[in-house]
């Protein structure tokens, strides 16, 4: 056979399996057949030296036309499977872009935020200043600059979170010092700090989480917020604490909602008192949520003990003050009688969204 016969068998050939080649990748096999490194037109092509002179330029003409249709024959089908695989992908990949969008949840604050902000509102109202501080604290700004006596009961491992090796163990709460460390029980230790870096008259809130070792029932959460208050100035009588939180429960809750002071002891007040307010449930009567009392305490306060005041380096004969300390978490419960502080915690959208 000549190699002109070859020639066009080639391209024959080619036009015959092309119709066969039913993807990419059968295509690409069929163009390495023929023009590939050991291709039977590669090879014809390289054998063009073989052949007589004379015959060269015709020959090479040829040869050279069916390397180009195989090449444009190649190429024509290897655009339309292209576009046929373009096509079933974006067939199967389709998006029916008439189906409505998936909406993002917008969130809201939670309620304890919404309740902190309430208070922090009420109070810098009466020209209060808001100071924050820190979670973990020292033995001395937790319990003994706030007058707590080495042997007070709350300064035990199971009344408070210590943290690192000198976690006090076993060890009787009348050897604790005054640098172990643990996360504060109480907003009081601010107190201490913004006595020491500020001279009254001071008109102080601070906003923050405290940490107690409780396991979490109905009214106790391990970690809860308070809003801590403290006002130092010359001539405070105790008619300034009952006005100021007087006013304080009620706008936060309304007039219809009764207050009483009750007696308490706080080793850096004197004297101290809790303040209830009347249990919206039951107005009074008593039942589950107030556990049959009637009333539920939601501060503490009293005046500043003159020990705390000297422990700070402010003259107790000049300046007198009062302190007290909001329970958040309690105030959120009795606004809307909520029946247990866990739901607080547990970030469940349905009870959430009602606030
Ligand atoms: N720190 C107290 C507690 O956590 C609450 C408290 C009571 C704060 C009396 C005060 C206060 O400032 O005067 O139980």
């Amino acid at each position: 056979m000549s190699m002109q016969d070859d020639l066009k068998m080639i391209e024959e050939q080619v036009k015959k399996q092309l119709t066969s080649a039913e993807n990419l990748e059968a295509l690409e096999s069929l163009r390495v057949q023929f023009l590939g490194k050991k291709g039977s037109l590669t090879a014809i092509m390289r054998s063009m030296g073989k052949i007589p002179a004379e015959e060269r330029p015709a020959m090479g003409k040829l040869a050279n036309t069916v390397r180009a249709n195989v090449d444009a024959l190649i190429k024509e089908r290897h655009d339309a499977l292209e576009k046929q695989r373009m096509s079933e992908r974006m067939q199967a990949e389709a998006a029916d872009i008439t189906l409505p969008g998936r909406r993002q949840l917008a969130g809201t604050e939670h309620l304890i935020s919404q309740i902190r902000e309430e208070i922090v509102d009420i109070f810098c109202g009466l020209g209060y200043i808001v100071a924050d501080g820190p979670y973990v604290e020292t033995t001395y700004y937790n319990f003994t600059a706030l007058n707590a006596p080495a042997s007070h009961p709350s300064r035990s491992p199971k009344d408070s979170f210590y943290l690192y090796d000198n976690a006090p163990e076993g060890k009787p709460a009348i050897e604790l010092g005054d640098s172990d460390v643990l996360l504060r029980t109480q907003t009081s230790d601010m107190q201490i700090h913004y006595m020491e870096e500020n001279k009254p008259p001071i008109y102080m809130i601070c906003p923050g989480t405290v940490f107690r070792p409780d396991t979490p029932d109905a009214n106790h959460l391990p970690q809860f917020n308070q809003v801590e208050g403290l006002v130092v100035d010359e001539g405070i009588t105790f008619g300034d604490l009952k006005g100021t939180l007087d006013y304080f429960c009620r706008e936060i809750f309304g007039k219809d909602r009764a207050t009483r002071y009750r007696p308490h002891f706080f080793p850096f007040t004197e004297p101290s008192c809790e303040v209830d307010v009347s249990c919206g449930i039951c107005h009074g009567k008593g039942c589950r949520f107030c556990k049959n009392v009637g009333w539920l305490e939601i501060l503490g306060c009293g005046m500043v003990d003159p020990n705390v005041f000297e422990n700070v380096g402010i003259d107790p004969e000049k300046y007198t003050g009062f302190a007290f300390g909001i329970g958040v978490e309690r105030v959120a419960a009795l606004r809307y009688d909520l029946p247990d502080l866990r739901m607080l915690m547990e970030g469940d959208m349905r009870f959430l969204r009602q606030f």
